[in-house]
């Protein structure tokens, strides 16, 4: 019999995640991808659930492809966006999640800039906790569709080469594709300038690369990070024009290696900085299907909870 739930009630970051979790996810979201795709999207699945989207961050494609996720599976969805809430008038998280959670709320998916938020939140209150992103710590459905998106095209994730370019050190997204993409074989490798690179990743079994050619010729997947503009407190890089000269993922230089890579980048993409347009919208790059993909991710995570449901 196939499983239909996760080896846990929350799905905090990666890093914690059993890869048979993870083969799970995938699976299942391969049985969602199947459903979105056909002229009735909808499923009941999750027709007795409520599940309250907390965004303290910005976002479009995580927030947007959550709710859609939700109501594919006929939740009720509750959006809550900081901007417009009590926490301006100093109301602390917790009150406002207990508030919301007083609702009678089943599954709580939280953006939020301080790295543990949703750790915290699962040890606090009775309800699915799911990360949306958590500052510099983990970001796991994007992980998961990022990889989703990679099996799509390649037989098997065993031994692959898969390199994360960019500001690493700012970056969920890497930390969360490193821990994934390796609990599923594949061999991760970093390029970026020293200064946005962590010491820790040496620790991690990861490859680092300095320079950007050589990177592209070790990958067979070439994820490419934004720089965090919002994040750069100290200065890290000389300057954008710089950074793209040398860090940046442009057309002559993939004409030049001559191999078929595939371009991944999760956005927001600060076009001409850390990639060229004509790279971001070219035929190898998967951009927009890995958003695509997000949805059925996010569906298949929702189910798979809902399946070991606390409260
Ligand atoms: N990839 C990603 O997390 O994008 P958003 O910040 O728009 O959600």
């Amino acid at each position: 019999m196939i499983k239909s739930y996760l080896s846990q009630p929350h799905l905090l970051g990666i890093q914690n995640l059993l890869p048979e979790d993870i083969e799970l996810i995938l699976q299942t979201a391969d049985n969602f991808k199947d459903v979105i795709n056909r002229p009735i999207k909808k499923v009941p699945t999750l027709r007795d659930v409520t599940i309250a989207n907390l965004f303290f961050e910005n976002s479009t494609r995580t927030r947007i492809s959550f709710e859609l996720a939700e109501k594919r599976l006929s939740a009720d969805v509750l959006n809550f966006s900081s901007a417009s809430s009590s926490v301006k008038k100093g109301e602390s998280l917790l009150d406002t999640v207990n508030n919301i959670l007083s609702m009678k709320v089943d599954m709580v998916v939280i953006r939020h800039s301080a790295p543990g938020t949703p750790t915290f939140l699962a040890n606090h209150i009775d309800a699915n906790i799911i990360n949306a992103g958590d500052g510099t710590h983990e970001h796991p459905t994007q992980a998961l569709l990022d990889a989703y998106s990679i099996g799509e095209h390649f037989n098997s994730y065993k031994g692959l080469h898969v390199c994360i370019f960019g500001d690493i050190v700012h970056s969920r997204v890497a930390l969360s594709n490193i821990f994934c993409l390796q609990k599923l074989g594949a061999k991760v490798a970093v390029c970026g300038p020293p200064t946005l690179i962590p010491k820790f990743l040496s620790e991690l079994n990861v490859q680092i690369f300095y320079n950007v050619e050589a990177a592209l010729r070790w990958c067979d997947v070439a994820n490419v990070l934004r720089i965090q503009l919002e994040r750069q407190e100290i200065k890290y890089i000389p300057s954008l024009r710089e950074y793209s000269l040398y860090y940046g993922i442009h057309k002559e230089l993939l004409d030049k290696i001559d191999k078929d890579i595939v371009i991944m980048h999760p956005g927001p993409i600060n076009r001409g900085i850390e990639i060229d347009s004509d790279v971001a919208d070219s035929d190898q790059s998967i951009i927009l299907q890995q958003v695509e993909n997000g949805v059925a991710i996010r569906m298949a995570v929702l189910f798979l909870l809902a399946g070991n449901r606390v409260g």
